[in-house]
C-alpha cells in the first residue's frame, strides 16, 4: 500500500516528454532519469523504439540507485515509451528532438525540408495534450525549427525556446580549456547568433576565472578557436560518419530542463523570440536569456561592438531567409496532403488494398467526372504521391508509399 503523510504531500511528479527517441532524445532521457528530476515520456514514430529504450532505462534505475537523489518530493519515478501523443499529456516540458541529423558534408540548413513537417506535427500534437508546457526545440536547423514549432503550437513566444547557444558556448569553453590546459569549470564562454556557420562567438565575453581570454591568448589563437567552435558540429559529424553529436547536446538540454523545472532563472544563451532586442524582430535566434518556470523570462542585451552587431545581423538574415523557405515548403506540403485527403474522402480508406484504389469508378458513382479531378491528379503525381495504371480500360490510381506516408502524418494514424 502507498502511504502519503500530511507533512510529505503527494504531488504529481514533474513530467518531461521527449519527442524523438534517437541519440539526443535517449541520452537526454538517461540524464534526466539519473538525476531523478522528473518522470520521462519518450515518444518516437518507429514502433517499439521508445518503449524498448524506456524499459532499458527503467531497469537501470535500481543499479544506478537513481532513487537516492531525493531532489524533489516524489520517490517513485517512471520512464515510459510510446508512439501515442496522448501518453505525453500534462507534461511540464516538451522537448522536440525528432528529425534527421546531418550526414558528412551536409549543413544544418540542408535538413530544412525533411525536418520542417516533423517538427510542426510534433509541436502541434504535443501541445494539444500539454497546453501548459514549455516547448524546448533541439531539431536542426535549430532557429528555424524553433520558429516553426512556435507558430504550430500557438503558444506565447516566451514559452518556446531552442537549444543551441548553450551547446556552442560549451564547445568554445572546451576549446579554450584544452588550449590553456585549465579545468573547463574555470572557463566561461559566450556564443550568440544562429546555430550554424554564421554563429557569433564573443571572445570579449569569455573568461578564465574572471580574466578575459583576450589577456591570456593572442588574436591568432583566439581566431583559431573561434573557427573551430563554428565548425565543432561538423568536425564530430565528419568523425562519426553516421549522425552527429549527442552527449553535449543532451547535457545542455538537460541543464535547460532543470532551469525550467526548478525555476532557477539561469542565464544562458538560447534561441529566443526577439521583439526589437539587438535591432531584430519576429525571429528566434541565440541570445543570452533567463530561463525559468515560465520559459524565457527575459533577454539580456549585451553591448556589442559594430563588428559583433553586424555579425549577429548577418546571422539573423540567414535565419529569416530560411524561415521564409520553410513556410513555402510547409504550405506546399499542406496543399499536397489536403489533396490526398480529398482522395481519401472519396473512399480510398475503405479499400482493403489502400495502395490500389480505382477512384475513377468511385468518382463516376458520385456523379462527378474524373476530368474534374485532373488538376488534383496532376499535382499529386508531380509530388510523387500517386501513380496511374490502366486496368479494364479504367484508370486506376495507386497511392505510392510517399502518398500513404503523407496521409498517415496528416491524419496522425497508422490505419493505412
Ligand atoms: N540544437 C542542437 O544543438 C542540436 C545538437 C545535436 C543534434 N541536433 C538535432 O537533433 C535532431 C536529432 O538528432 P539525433 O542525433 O538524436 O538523431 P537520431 O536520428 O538519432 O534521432 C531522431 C529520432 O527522431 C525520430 N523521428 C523521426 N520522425 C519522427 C516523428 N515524426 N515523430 C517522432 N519521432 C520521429 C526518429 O525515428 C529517430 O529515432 C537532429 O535534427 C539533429 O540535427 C541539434
Amino acid at each position: 500500500m502507498i502511504m502519503h503523510s500530511s507533512v510529505w504531500p503527494s504531488h504529481r511528479p514533474a513530467r518531461v516528454s521527449i519527442i524523438g527517441a534517437g541519440k539526443v532524445g535517449s541520452t537526454l532521457a538517461q540524464r534526466i532519469v539519473e538525476k531523478n528530476i522528473a518522470d520521462v515520456v519518450l515518444l518516437d514514430v518507429v514502433p517499439g523504439l521508445a518503449e524498448g529504450i524506456a524499459l532499458d532505462l527503467m531497469q537501470a534505475r535500481g543499479i544506478e540507485r537513481c532513487d537516492r537523489a531525493f531532489l524533489v518530493r516524489s520517490a517513485y519515478r517512471c520512464v515510459f515509451g510510446t508512439n501515442n501523443y496522448a501518453d505525453t499529456a500534462e507534461s511540464n516540458v516538451v522537448v522536440i528532438t525528432a528529425g534527421s541529423p546531418r550526414k558528412p558534408g551536409m549543413s544544418r540548413d540542408d535538413l530544412l525540408q525533411v525536418n520542417a513537417t516533423i517538427v510542426v506535427e510534433a509541436a502541434k500534437n504535443a501541445i494539444a495534450h500539454s497546453p501548459d508546457a514549455i516547448l524546448l526545440v533541439v531539431t536542426n536547423p535549430l532557429d528555424v525549427m524553433t520558429y516553426l514549432a512556435w507558430q504550430a503550437s500557438g503558444l506565447p513566444p516566451q514559452r518556446v525556446v531552442g537549444m543551441a547557444g548553450g551547446l556552442d558556448s560549451a564547445r568554445f569553453q572546451a576549446f579554450i580549456a584544452m588550449e590553456l590546459g585549465v579545468p573547463t569549470v574555470d572557463v566561461s564562454a559566450m556564443v550568440l547568433g544562429s546555430h550554424g556557420d554564421l554563429m557569433v562567438p564573443l571572445p570579449r565575453y569569455c573568461t578564465v576565472s574572471g580574466i578575459p581570454i583576450t589577456e591570456l591568448m593572442d588574436n591568432e589563437t583566439i581566431e583559431r578557436l573561434v573557427e573551430r567552435t563554428r565548425n565543432a558540429g561538423s568536425e564530430i559529424v565528419q568523425l562519426l560518419q553516421t549522425g552527429g553529436a549527442y552527449f553535449a547536446p543532451a547535457a545542455t538540454t538537460c541543464l535547460m530542463v532543470e532551469s525550467i523545472l526548478f525555476n532557477q532563472s539561469r542565464f544562458m544563451p538560447a534561441s529566443a523570440y526577439l521583439q526589437g532586442e539587438y535591432g531584430l524582430k519576429d525571429i528566434f535566434i541565440g541570445v543570452p536569456c533567463r530561463l525559468g518556470s515560465s520559459g524565457v523570462e527575459s533577454v539580456l542585451e549585451l553591448n556589442l561592438t559594430e563588428t559583433e552587431r553586424a555579425a549577429l545581423h548577418a546571422s539573423a538574415q540567414s535565419v529569416l531567409k530560411n524561415i521564409q523557405r520553410a513556410n513555402e515548403i510547409m504550405s506546399e506540403s499542406q496543399s499536397t496532403t489536403r489533396l490526398l485527403l480529398a482522395l481519401w474522402k472519396l473512399g480510398a480508406h475503405k479499400s482493403t488494398d489502400v495502395k490500389r484504389v480505382d477512384l475513377t469508378e468511385k468518382i463516376k458513382r458520385t456523379g462527378e467526372k474524373a476530368s474534374d479531378y485532373q488538376g488534383i491528379f496532376d499535382k499529386l503525381e508531380q509530388e510523387g504521391a500517386i501513380a496511374f495504371e490502366i486496368k479494364n480500360r479504367n484508370r486506376v490510381i495507386l497511392l505510392t508509399e510517399k502518398g500513404v506516408q503523407m496521409l498517415r502524418e496528416l491524419l496522425n494514424t497508422d490505419e493505412f
